[in-house]
């Protein structure tokens, strides 16, 4: 279920978003996908489920008019957060996660992720997978948090410095024993935002 956490939301990813998704995704990557990617991803791509989480600075999501709306995005409710990924039959395949460089540790990262675990379990997923740069801890932290584990490795995966991919899956998503993990870190989390407190 793809809901707000006030005062952040998530919501799927427009064409109008990719310009500052863009923004985040220079800031975070150091092969960068193109605008053109995103635009097919989101307006093209079946399998693709593509989201961003805006900072809403107390704003609900309502249901001004579409102008009102459109301007509220863009202005005052900015992109801080993205992620996406691809349903292939019973799998979801994380194909990107990112936060903007100054929300970082404040959350925001880990709200993405729950949005795709928790619409990959509604899609009817069975697993989910995504590839790791062996030296990112971070998200490497992030990952296991939500029961992912190292089941392989791509080597020299990544072609800017060769770097090996580890290749990571959560699986038994579906389980009432994961589901039950997933409320547990929802409510945590919702505490956390709502009290706006960093790591
Ligand atoms: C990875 C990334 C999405 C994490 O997002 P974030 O908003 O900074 O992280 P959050 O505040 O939501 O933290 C969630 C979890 O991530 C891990 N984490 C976050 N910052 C960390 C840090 N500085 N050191 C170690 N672990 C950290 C922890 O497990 C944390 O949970 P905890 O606070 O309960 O310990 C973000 O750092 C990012 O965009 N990095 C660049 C892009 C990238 O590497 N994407 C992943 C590609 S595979």
């Amino acid at each position: 279920m793809i809901e707000s956490v006030p005062p952040y939301r998530v919501e799927p990813m427009q064409w109008d978003d990719v310009p500052e998704v863009m923004t985040i995704e220079r800031q975070s990557f150091t092969l960068p996908w193109s605008d053109y990617t995103y635009q097919h991803e989101i307006l093209e791509n079946n399998h693709s489920h593509y989201y961003v989480a805006r900072y809403t600075n107390g704003q609900a999501a309502g249901r001004a008019n579409w102008l009102k709306r459109l301007f509220q995005r863009s202005r005052q409710s900015p992109v801080i957060g993205y992620g996406g990924f691809w349903l292939v039959v019973d799998e979801a395949h994380i194909s990107t996660i990112a936060s903007g460089e100054s929300w970082r540790g404040r959350g925001i990262g880990e709200l993405m992720l729950l949005a795709m675990v928790e619409r990959s379990i509604e899609l009817g997923a069975v697993m989910v997978t995504l590839e790791v740069r062996v030296s990112n801890t971070v998200a490497q932290n992030l990952y296991h948090k939500y029961g992912f584990q190292v089941v392989g490795r791509r080597p020299r995966y990544y072609r800017d410095n060769d770097e090996d991919a580890d290749l990571m899956t959560v699986d038994q998503i579906q389980s009432e024993a994961y589901r039950a993990k997933l409320r547990d870190l929802r409510a945590a989390l919702e505490d956390r935002l709502r009290r706006g407190e960093d790591r």
